[in-house]
């Protein structure tokens, strides 16, 4: 049986990840796969997370399932992080899921059972994965175009051309903030505009968020999901807790499906609890644990948003000495997009072959489609990275 299996194509995020491993230059710099690392290039345990696993690991006192859904107390407490009071609490349906990735599977499947002939729009690019899944569930996508290689900001004429032919009952994929791979985003205002078009069309938005706080804030972060889900009577909302948690190998994620009354919540519900039984039973728990026990905690959940704006800022600071390094170094401002950029990531909107040199002749690793991982500098790796992208001729 094994014979027959073909090779399936790796994912270029996480051969990267092998090739940076394997590079024995100490000079090396890794500019790859979304995980966050301080200046010492450590990606820490936050705080708030160690304390909350030193109460977990202490007082726990069953392994014993939870439920298909995960703890109920987890789907309060993401459902008030990233929505707030947005809408009533009776239309979310919502499971725990392994991780983000989790999520947007769960949702997929979702999809697919609800609306088998609906096209699933992609932005162009988008998180490789997203493209990865589609095609595995054999389901049927398109891409919107969405990045301007000349500016480095989002084509947002081309974005609304190309979501102008989205049919009824198709879903649109969005990234809610820090956009993966570009680091470019919709201001609110484009937002409202791509709302209006999508309402227009009975489209159904699905929302991807999976940096909630890295960008502008927790509350800024979440403005655009927050948005979206009051403006439409049924969207999907996958959320991770990867990166704002940094509880990345936990596998903490979540799905949130808005029904449009709160009649119809059960059956959503119901059909998310039969999906992930399906798929893995019951989902993951400690990392869904740290969480909750984070948000309920006044003092804890403090220490965690404090922590996370260091983070969110030590990014911001490095965004900015990579520009001004540039614009010193190129006596021009054409580089200055990277501290308008948000998130982790940021595309610097050069060629494959532009990156394979940087690799080759400075050990800096930075995905093909030209995606740097700014938390993957520090503030000595900025001048080097600087200076070798202006060697380059980029
Ligand atoms: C990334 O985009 O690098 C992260 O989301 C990690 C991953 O799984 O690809």
């Amino acid at each position: 049986m094994l014979e027959n299996l073909t090779a399936q194509p790796a994912d270029k995020i996480l051969a990267l990840m092998a090739a940076y491993r394997a590079d024995p230059r100490d000079t090396k710099v890794d500019l790859g796969v979304g995980v966050y690392k301080d200046a010492s290039g450590n990606t820490p345990v936050m705080r708030a997370v160690k304390e909350a696993e030193r109460r977990i690991v202490a007082d726990q006192s069953t392994k014993a399932y939870t439920g298909l859904a995960g703890d109920p107390a987890f789907g309060d407490a993401m459902i008030d992080l990233l929505l707030g009071d947005t809408i009533a609490r009776d239309r979310i349906a919502a499971v725990a899921t392994p991780g983000g990735t989790g999520a947007i599977r769960q949702a997929l499947e979702l999809i697919k059972m609800a609306a088998p002939d609906a096209t699933v729009w992609l932005s162009d690019p988008t998180w490789p994965n997203h493209p990865s899944i589609i095609k595995y569930l054999g389901m049927a996508s398109k891409t919107y175009r969405y990045f301007d290689t000349d500016t480095r900001n989002v084509d947002f004429d081309a974005m609304m051309a190309d979501l102008g032919g989205v049919a009824a009952g198709d879903v649109v994929l969005l990234h809610g903030c820090c956009h993966n791979p570009t680091g470019a985003n919709l201001t609110l205002e484009q937002w409202d505009k791509v709302i209006a078009l999508l309402q227009a069309k009975s489209a159904t938005p699905f929302i991807d968020i999976a940096y909630q706080g890295f960008g502008d804030g927790l509350d800024a972060d979440a403005a655009a999901t927050r948005k979206v889900v009051a403006a439409f009577d049924e969207c999907l909302v996958a959320a991770s807790c990867s990166k704002n948690f940094g509880i990345y190998r936990e596998r903490t994620g979540i799905l949130m499906a808005v029904s449009k009354t709160a009649d119809m919540q059960p059956l959503t519900q119901q059909t998310l609890q039969f999906l992930n039984r399906q798929n893995y039973s019951f989902p993951p728990d400690h990392g869904a644990r740290v969480v909750t026990t984070i948000l309920t905690d006044p003092d804890l959940r403090a220490d965690w948003e404090a922590e996370l704006e260091e983070t969110r800022n030590g990014m911001l600071a490095l965004r900015k000495q990579l520009a001004d390094e540039l614009r010193r170094l190129s006596n021009s401002d054409r580089f200055d997009f990277l501290a308008d950029h948000r998130g982790m990531f940021s595309q610097l909107g050069t060629t494959p072959e532009m990156v394979e040199k940087l690799r080759a002749d400075h050990g800096i690793y930075m995905v093909g489609d030209s995606r740097m991982n700014i938390a993957g500098l520090n503030e000595k790796t900025v001048p080097i990275l600087a200076k070798a992208i202006i060697d380059a001729g980029i």
